[in-house]
């Protein structure tokens, strides 16, 4: 278990373009463990591989229901629409309002780099499209509209 440093707002690392996943080794399985303990540490429903300073398309989420690990994931389809406070574990004690997609499917690898598709609404459909985001170097603070706002609690 090892907890890696996150990475805040303000670091470069967070507006830069992630590289694919070419083949599975002992240093991704390790960054994936360390993702999931530094997430779960944090007490985060989301964690991208730029916000531990690898620019790697990996992505770790639980919303609740366990693990899922997506590897180089793509949007395939997304559906209706949901607006609502957002967060993040780079932006510590922020939230501000942004509106996703309300459903999302999405293609990705899997720790053995085997191809997969998973599906989500709500919360796990924000948090898809939230990470997925960050591999492109996009923040959801830039979605935002009308401002950031202090909370109590973090849930992404
Ligand atoms: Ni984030």
């Amino acid at each position: 278990m090892a907890i890696r440093t996150i990475r805040l707002e303000d670091d470069p690392v967070l507006g830069k373009k992630c590289r694919p996943v070419e083949k599975m080794t002992d240093k991704i399985h390790q960054l994936i463990d360390d993702m999931l303990d530094t997430m779960y540490e944090a007490n985060g429903v989301g964690l991208a591989a730029p916000q531990v300073g690898i620019l790697k398309k990996v992505v770790v989420i639980d919303v609740g229901d366990g693990p899922i690990v997506l590897i180089n994931p793509q949007i395939l389809e997304t559906e209706g629409e949901q607006t609502g406070d957002e967060g993040c574990l780079s932006v510590p004690g922020m939230a501000g309002e942004v509106t996703r997609p309300n459903y999302v499917k999405v293609k990705a690898m899997n720790e053995n780099m085997e191809v997969f598709e998973v599906e989500g609404t709500e919360l796990l459909a924000r948090a898809f499209c939230h990470e997925i985001d960050h591999l492109d170097g996009i923040m959801y603070t830039s979605l935002v509209k009308g401002g950031l706002h202090p909370v109590e609690y973090q849930d992404e």
